[in-house]
């Protein structure tokens, strides 16, 4: 097997249940181009899962956990310079520079292409090629789209093994002649002839590449999530947004979750906060103890596509098969069932390694171990951290894990019809100015909200940290085309559930990150976001009360349920209040987003921020 053929050209090794010529010659050529010393196909296979594994344990880039701690788990370290998605190095080359609009990057694609054909000659020398097939969504489903991204990363391979459904039946879906979407993915460290490897092979050049029109995914120079992992924010947000627009629907940087009341009655919503702003947290939520026979149960913690059902409702699926979570703040006290997922099985990237082979990060106990490896390989101790301010694991660290080891996995969570959605939640990452919890008036009003939406930089992105931005959506590094006609098509979206027998989905606003003067965060979060999802369920129901405000309704104190929590009134003014000034200061930030946008910005939203700013000048 994989023996090279004459002219140094690999052997293509075609399993023969591989029955599609165009998928065929689309890997011929890809090999030709990026020569790699063989071709693998992977079948996704747990034999094939371990077998790279243990390459990888021989080879430097992953260590064997403890198995007595941690069962069949391990610790990747990347290099220090690939820790984050990049998204000055993301670009959306659709055919002209309008259809990407104005927050992405752009180049003409005739241009990138010949950029990206450059690179990639002989980039995966001295590598394997893998190709990796997988679904995004349940496999065969009539919602489901298939990918194959051929990538020289084993580390790619099993991981997207874990967060798709990847392996040899992808095949029988895709038949002579079913379509995918083309992933190409290289770390850009070609090998010469005898060359010892890297633990964490990349390149210092870094592009993730994407051409809507053709729905053809490129990437170089990375391994490490969102930039390598192609399934996810490449295919499942980027392209699939432009699917979605096309074919009236929606893929958004959401979590699902169902929460079902003592009486049974369940619903479903969405909420969408940008990165690392606590999504697979609150998809995996426990109830407080108070609230004995709620339950939360989770569909899916990163991503939804989102479609109207024949009912008129919109009903959503988790196009993805597992989780790529944050490590740093999980803990048993704030996310227990997330701390169970990872019992066994998984694969942690960038966190410390514990003298006894185990895993740690920042928040995962209270009191640090005496001694550890931190993600660089470097020593650490409590002391040496006090004195330099080096974490343990990096902010940014990640565990991948399959969806299915969440104690709290919704029933219908592959359920290819999908659930109906009650409401779409947003949230940003707001230590100041925007309120724990708001709802719009209307679809419009919840549109307005949600594209305006500011967030805090966070590490799951290179560049500064904390920076206040407009994150519209917390799409704004995951959509694939023009904003503004990302904005229409929501509002587009509404107007066709106006016009059915379904009710509109509401809308909330939430910010879990009020600080206090010492830049401590006054809600206490994670469970108790239970208070802010009950009112929720509550307001769909027509049973819970509020006051309007600027521009929406808020709960009063009494309007949620305070039952074993000693969060006092005073406190809730404080994260409840609604400071005209800074809001006049906010609101000029949106007159800034929506210049920038100006191009196809729907006059809907022009109108609603005329309406605040009367409001505010009142
Ligand atoms: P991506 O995977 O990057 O899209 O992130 P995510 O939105 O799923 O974020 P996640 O739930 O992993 O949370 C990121 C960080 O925010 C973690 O350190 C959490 O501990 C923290 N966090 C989550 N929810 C809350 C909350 O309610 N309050 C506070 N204070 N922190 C939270
Ligand atoms: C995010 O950054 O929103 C993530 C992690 O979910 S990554 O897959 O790296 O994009
Ligand atoms: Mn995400």
């Amino acid at each position: 097997m994989n023996q090279p053929v004459m002219g140094g050209v690999a052997a293509l090794n075609v399993p023969a249940y591989v029955k599609q010529e165009k998928l065929v010659s689309w890997v011929a050529e890809i090999a030709a181009l990026t020569t790699p010393d063989s071709v693998y196909w992977c079948d996704g296979s747990q034999e094939e899962y371990d077998r790279l594994c243990a390459l990888m344990v021989a080879g430097g880039t992953m260590k064997r956990l403890n198995a007595a701690k941690r069962p069949n788990s391990y610790l990747a370290c990347s290099d220090p310079s690939d820790v984050a998605r990049v998204e000055d190095r993301t670009f959306i080359c659709s055919a002209k520079k309008e259809e990407a609009g104005p927050t992405n990057n752009w180049t003409d694609p005739a241009e990138m292409r010949a950029t990206m054909h450059g690179l990639f000659e002989g980039c995966m020398k001295g590598r394997v090629l893998y190709v990796v097939p997988f679904s995004m969504g349940p496999l065969g489903s009539p919602i489901a789209h298939i990918g194959v991204e051929l990538s020289d990363s084993p580390y790619v391979a099993v991981n997207m093994r874990i967060m798709t459904r990847m392996g040899r039946a992808v095949y029988d879906v895709l038949g002579t002649d079913g379509e995918f979407v083309p992933c190409v993915h290289t770390v850009g460290a070609p090998l010469a002839k005898g060359e010892k490897d890297v633990p964490w092979p990349c390149n210092p050049t870094k592009y993730i590449v994407h051409y809507p029109e053709t729905r053809e995914i490129w990437s170089f120079g990375s391994g490490y999530g969102g930039n390598a992992l192609l399934g996810k924010k490449c295919f499942a947000l980027r392209i699939a947004s432009n699917m979605g627009r096309e074919q009236g629907w929606l893929a958004e940087h959401m979590l699902i979750l169902g929460v079902e009341s003592p009486a049974g009655k369940k619903h479903y919503v969405a909420a969408a906060f940008p990165s690392a702003c606590g999504k697979t947290n609150f998809a995996m939520l426990v109830p407080p103890k108070s609230f004995g026979g709620w339950k939360v149960t989770t569909i899916g913690d990163d991503i939804a596509w989102i479609k109207p059902g024949a009912d008129g409702r919109l009903y959503a699926i988790n196009p993805e098969a597992g989780y790529f979570g944050v490590a740093p703040g999980t803990n048993t006290q704030t996310n227990p069932n997330c701390m169970a997922s990872m019992e066994r099985d998984t694969i942690f990237t960038n966190v410390a390694l514990t003298d006894d082979g185990d895993v740690w990060w920042e928040g995962l106990t209270k009191i640090a171990p005496d001694h550890l490896i931190d993600w660089q390989g470097k020593d650490w101790t409590p002391a040496i951290a006090q004195e330099t301010g080096r974490k343990a694991a990096h902010p940014n660290s990640r565990f991948t894990v399959a969806a299915i080891q969440n104690p709290v996995i919704d029933s219908a969570w592959d359920d290819p019809a999908g659930v109906p959605l009650s409401a779409f939640i947003f949230g940003g990452r707001r230590s100041t100015t925007v309120p724990l919890v708001t709802e719009a008036r209307n679809w419009v009003e919840g549109v307005y909200m949600a594209a305006t939406m500011g967030s805090e930089t966070t590490a799951a992105a290179t560049g500064k940290q904390g920076v206040v931005r407009r994150d519209p959506f917390a799409m704004l590094p995951f959509i694939g085309y023009n904003m503004s006609d990302y904005f229409q098509h929501w509002l587009q979206m509404g107007k066709k559930i106006a016009a059915s027998p379904a009710e509109l989905p509401k809308i909330f606003c939430v910010n879990w990150f009020r600080t206090d003067a010492d830049g401590k965060f006054v809600w206490p979060g994670f469970s108790d976001n239970m208070r802010v999802l009950k009112w929720m369920i509550d307001r769909i129901e027509g049973n819970a009360g509020g006051v309007e405000n600027l521009f929406g309704t808020t709960p009063r104190f009494g309007d949620l349920m305070w039952e074993g929590s000693d969060f006092s009134q005073e406190q809730f003014e404080q994260i409840t209040s609604i400071d005209k000034a800074a809001w006049i200061e906010e609101v000029k930030l949106h007159t800034e987003l929506f210049e920038k946008l100006q191009h196809h910005l729907p006059a809907e939203l022009v109108l609603a921020k005329a309406q605040l700013e009367k409001r505010l000048a009142a």
